[in-house]
């Protein structure tokens, strides 16, 4: 997979991928992603990417020009299978999202900053807007990384076990069980006996059953009854 990352503040992005799995995943070539620089594409000598709102209000709006140039650009090098807006007022992102696009090949993700973009970007370059969530950052660079990795994790080969991610918690609308390591006794705080008891088809009803119970207390919208 490939994600081209469209950002004003490319150094942001440098860190969450540097480590552990996403640095595995990159080493291994098993994703590309590239940060691109916006400033690079404005087309004046300020290199101004943003302007003032046609009809006042405070804050400043990302111009449609440089934006049109960098996604034009790389499209006709090749397809992409969406150009992602990060912006709160999107779609809500969730693991269901997350698997449908860890099975494209080509992405690109849109982080907008100031008060907005020009709602032109909107209407004629992107193909969808996400939102990690109802909060406002202040820019999209923040939720293009929680994306990327939660959508990299998912990429075959990416986990050692491959089974792992299948037992997400969201992976089938269900919080993940507890688990449990050594010390089997720590202070009078034990594992429970079940977990010891090398019985697995029993252990694993015991992990379905404290999902289900886990998702009811704490999450009872993923079970549809609220
Ligand atoms: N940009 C600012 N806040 C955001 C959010 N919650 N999700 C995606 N992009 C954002």
């Amino acid at each position: 997979m490939r994600i081209d990352i469209i950002t004003l503040l490319p150094e942001l992005l440098d860190s969450p991928f540097s480590h552990s799995i996403m640095k595995r995943a990159l080493s291994k070539g098993l994703v590309e992603i590239h940060l691109i620089n916006l400033r690079d594409y404005a087309t004046n000598k300020q290199k101004q990417v943003d302007d003032y709102a046609f009809g006042g209000g405070a804050g400043m709006v990302m111009m449609i020009e440089p934006i049109d140039r960098v996604i034009t650009e790389l499209k006709l090098q090749r397809s992409y299978d969406e150009v992602i807006f990060l912006t709160p007022d999107g779609e809500r992102f969730n693991q269901g999202i997350a698997n449908q696009l860890s099975i494209q090949q080509n992405l690109i993700l849109l982080c907008g900053h100031y008060k907005g973009v020009d709602q032109r970007v909107r209407e004629h370059l992107i193909s969808r807007e996400i939102s990690i969530g109802d909060y406002v950052l202040t820019g999209g660079e923040l939720a293009a990384a929680a994306m990327v990795d939660c959508v990299v994790r998912l990429i075959p080969g990416v986990l050692s076990d491959e089974t792992s991610a299948l037992t997400d918690s969201f992976q089938d609308n269900l919080l993940a069980p507890p688990v449990y390591t050594r010390p089997a006794v720590y202070k009078d705080w034990k594992v429970p006996d079940i977990l010891m008891s090398g019985n697995h088809t029993d252990i694993d009803e015991w992990r379905h059953q404290q999902s289900v119970d886990r998702t009811r207390r704490l999450r009872p919208d993923l079970l549809g009854d609220e």
